[in-house]
């Protein structure tokens, strides 16, 4: 059965609903009448058969080496090939980068065609799929060149993550732990009561939990589409994530998130903005889950990176930082 958890508005006539179901029962649903041009994860596609819902499937590499304008180029030349045109609907199948990826073709292509998301990891269905951002890296940055496209729909199915490697599991859960600092305290409980095997075993918690972080997400996109203001909250943790995935790949980018939240966390506990006490439990729950609550490097090769990220892309530094547990004082 769907479950419709939000529509998010992003200008009068363009919204987002963002829906939990299985894909194989309700994609159907959810697609416009007309012609659908998917684009699948490789790797999804060998563990799950998606190409089969859809007639004209293209199968492309994912992985972050391949969100780029290359890629980005063969899926155009792929439609104009293919005579596509601009009532073409293109639904993407994957991960964050697929999704980041297949967004930022359906905003360029044709000046900008309606598409829909299915995204297969946990990272992506939480986070990357939501909110209307996409876009590819080059020269070395992450997502320099991208839009705002919001797609029409947004499927997230709990049971394709029954195939995650662990690892990208836990990656998402940084991102869920995130949400749940910012935006929801039953959400951090949640976590607190429960275990990464219990999570992955229960189908149902699971489908609650990625449901909750989705809201958190959901509802500030829908006050601050743009990120003109209070979207920024969301960057929780990821001033140093980024500067950690500039200087190495030993890190998934939940994994620098958590690290991230650490520094950020001990940061508000410096200047006395946090309790000791929620201080303690945010530590404590990224351990929990496995995840790395530090890093090698040292605080001044981060922060040098952080001043170079800060130039290459002329944003304010803007530390995002908790004040407690459920919800952050912008
Ligand atoms: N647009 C946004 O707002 C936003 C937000 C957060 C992250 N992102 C982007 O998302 C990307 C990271 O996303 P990601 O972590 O999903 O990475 P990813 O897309 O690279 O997926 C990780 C790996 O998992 C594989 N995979 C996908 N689904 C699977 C499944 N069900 N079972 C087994 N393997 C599966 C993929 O093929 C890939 O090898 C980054 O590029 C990041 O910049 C975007």
């Amino acid at each position: 059965m769907m479950k419709i958890l939000s529509d998010i508005q992003f200008t009068r006539s363009s919204s987002t609903r963002i829906v939990v179901g299985s894909v194989r029962k309700t994609l159907a649903e959810l697609l416009p009448k007309g012609r659908v041009v998917a684009f699948v994860d490789a790797e999804v596609e060998a563990l799950h058969n998606l190409s089969e819902l859809i007639p004209e499937s293209v199968v492309i590499p994912a992985g972050e080496e391949n969100k780029n304008l290359e890629l980005a180029t063969m899926l155009w030349q792929e439609l104009i090939e293919s005579k596509a045109d601009r009532q073409t609907f293109l639904l993407g199948i994957g991960g964050g980068v697929v999704c980041d990826l297949v967004g930022f073709v359906a905003a360029t292509f044709m000046r900008g065609v309606r598409f829909g998301l299915v995204p297969t990891t946990l990272l992506a269905q939480v986070d990357a799929a939501i909110g209307g951002k996409c876009g590819v890296n080059m020269g070395g940055y992450k997502n320099m060149v991208g839009a705002f496209a919001p797609a029409d729909f947004v499927l997230c199915d709990a049971s394709l993550l029954s195939t995650l490697p662990e690892r990208e599991f836990r990656s998402g859960l940084a991102e869920m732990i995130k949400a749940a600092i910012i935006g929801d305290g039953e959400l951090f409980t949640l976590f607190e009561q429960n275990d990464l095997a219990t999570l992955r075993g229960k189908e149902a918690l699971l489908e609650e939990a990625v449901s909750r972080s989705v809201a958190v997400k959901c509802a500030i996109v829908g006050r601050d589409p743009y990120e003109k203001g209070e979207r920024r909250i969301l960057n929780l943790g990821h001033t140093w994530a980024h500067a950690i995935e500039s200087l190495t790949t030993d890190y998934t980018h939940g994994e620098a998130v958590a690290i991230g939240t650490i520094r950020a966390t001990r940061e508000s506990l410096q200047r006395g903005t946090i309790s000791a006490e929620d201080a303690e439990r945010i530590e404590r729950l990224i351990a929990r889950y496995g995840l790395p609550t530090d890093c090698t490097l040292t605080d001044e090769q981060l922060r040098e990176a952080i001043q170079h990220d800060k130039k290459a892309t002329s944003e304010g530094i803007g530390f995002v930082l908790p004040t407690g547990i459920g919800g952050i004082e912008n």
